[in-house]
């Protein structure tokens, strides 16, 4: 059977930096901050951590024991593992959200490429007011489809490199480099005078911002950053060989993700209280501004930095990075079900997915309205909706011996039957029934 030969990541690093890779991205560096800021900095923070430690961690193994069970892709996993049924449509599901989600996402992934070049060229260094700066990009909408074209077109490359050369090898360059540039660039941040406002709009719980819907944005913010409820890491668990302990694999990606995201915040919302000539409206701005933010506080900080070309230069070429090691997994989870499920050649379904990714891409770029839109649909509803039926797949409808055998591998690695009790009843129950209210609590709002 095809599914036996399976090519698989070559080493536990090499499987943490891959599966880090796809987590940490533009939803850790650029959504992150602004969803905090519009959700009352540290309540949100702390609703978010808590989605994390109760149906993010247990989610992500879930969606590891899926894929190293069936080796195979996203809708192809559900066929081979619940045969005859209707959970295909699961995997299916996660396939048309991952393919919204490039929709977006490699339109963000292109404004970084546009400011990577502005860097060497010097032409950020000479900006005078970036959110002006950032408007004009905003409002060109022919220079952002041709930067998220040549973005896609980067994916592609990677995708077509393969899995051990281009996915593995490519993620355990950049993923070390990028978390060391984030530590220098935070304690620039907080050394600035006045920082210490930032750190208290991030860690200090202010009621006045809270909204009804804080409960939902922070449970779609975790989803989406953890990479979880489309099968992207069940695309990834199918390239995961027997002895990867899949728990720690999901407790170390969710902790690298979480401090990258935090660490975010700790760059943004210092410097830009720092930073700021209008201390009064700060914070107003700061929960209007959304996903400029990144790319407005960030260069205004860098250009006060001695050497700034050079550190915006590295900024930006690993932001597009981190982003890159997550559209690499976006685009793998289509290419894979196209080519695995229709037998098309690699080759053809990365050309056919890329294509696909490049019309929705030009249409998100000309409409802020729907760029919003799949942005929303994706993040808050498609992948927590996936997420709710694959913890009940796992919970419900999977062998217990068989999530057994994939915890333990096999019976090697020692966990109490009480450790596997409890994730078995977090999956069952408390991640279907937070998932849930969530929902009515956030849509009867
Ligand atoms: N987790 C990625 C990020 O934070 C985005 C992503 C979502 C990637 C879903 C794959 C699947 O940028």
């Amino acid at each position: 059977m095809e599914n036996i030969k399976r090519v698989t990541f070559t080493s536990k690093i090499g499987v943490v930096a891959a599966a880090a890779g796809s987590a940490v991205g533009l939803g850790n560096i650029w959504r992150f901050p602004s969803q905090t800021a519009d959700g009352g900095g540290a309540i949100f923070i702390f609703v978010y951590i808590a989605c994390i430690l109760f149906f993010g961690i247990p989610v992500m193994m879930s969606e590891f024991i899926i894929g190293r069970s069936a080796r195979a892709n996203t809708a192809g996993a559900f066929h081979i593992l619940a045969p005859g049924t209707q959970w295909k449509w699961i995997g299916r599901l996660g396939v048309l959200t991952g393919f919204i989600i490039m929709g977006f996402y490699m339109v963000v992934a292109g404004w970084t490429l546009i400011y990577f070049l502005q860097s060497i060229t010097g032409n950020l260094h000479t900006v005078n007011d970036f959110s002006i700066h950032f408007t004009n990009i905003l409002n060109d909408p022919l220079k952002q489809s041709v930067w998220m074209i040549v973005f896609s077109f980067l994916t592609s490359f990677f995708i077509l490199s393969g899995v051990r050369k281009g996915i593995e090898k490519s993620a355990k360059i950049f993923m070390p480099i990028l978390f060391l540039l984030l530590i220098i660039l935070a304690i620039r941040s907080i050394t600035l005078e006045g920082a210490i406002q930032g750190l208290n709009f991030l860690f200090k719980p202010n009621m006045e911002h809270v909204k009804q819907t804080v409960f939902l944005d922070a449970m779609g913010q975790a989803f989406f950053s953890l990479s979880i409820g489309m099968g992207c890491l069940i695309t990834y668990g199918s390239y995961f060989n027997k002895s990867i302990n899949l728990t720690k694999t999901a407790v170390q990606v969710s902790i690298l993700d979480t401090l990258v995201a935090v660490l975010s915040g700790v760059i943004i919302f210092p410097a830009a209280f720092a930073l700021t000539s209008s201390p009064d409206t700060i914070v107003g701005e700061l929960v209007t501004g959304g996903p400029g933010l990144l790319f407005i506080t960030i260069p205004e900080l860098l250009n006060q930095m001695p050497a700034s070309m050079a550190w915006s230069a590295l900024f930006f070429c690993l932001l597009a990075l981190a982003a890159l090691t997550s559209t690499i997994s976006l685009m793998e989870v289509v290419t894979v079900y196209l080519f695995e499920e229709y037998k098309i050649s690699r080759r053809k379904s990365t050309i056919f997915v890329t294509l696909g990714v490049i019309i929705l891409g030009i249409i998100s770029s000309y409409s802020s309205v729907f760029f919003n839109i799949l942005d929303m649909a994706s993040a808050k509803y498609m992948l927590p909706i996936g997420g709710l039926f694959i913890s009940i797949f796992v919970g419900w409808y999977l062998k217990q011996q068989l999530v057994t055998a994939q915890i333990t591998n096999e019976g090697k690695l020692r966990f109490g039957v009480g450790f596997i009790k409890f994730y078995i009843f977090l999956l069952r129950f408390i991640a279907p029934i937070a998932i849930l209210s969530i929902f009515v609590y956030g849509l009867t709002g």
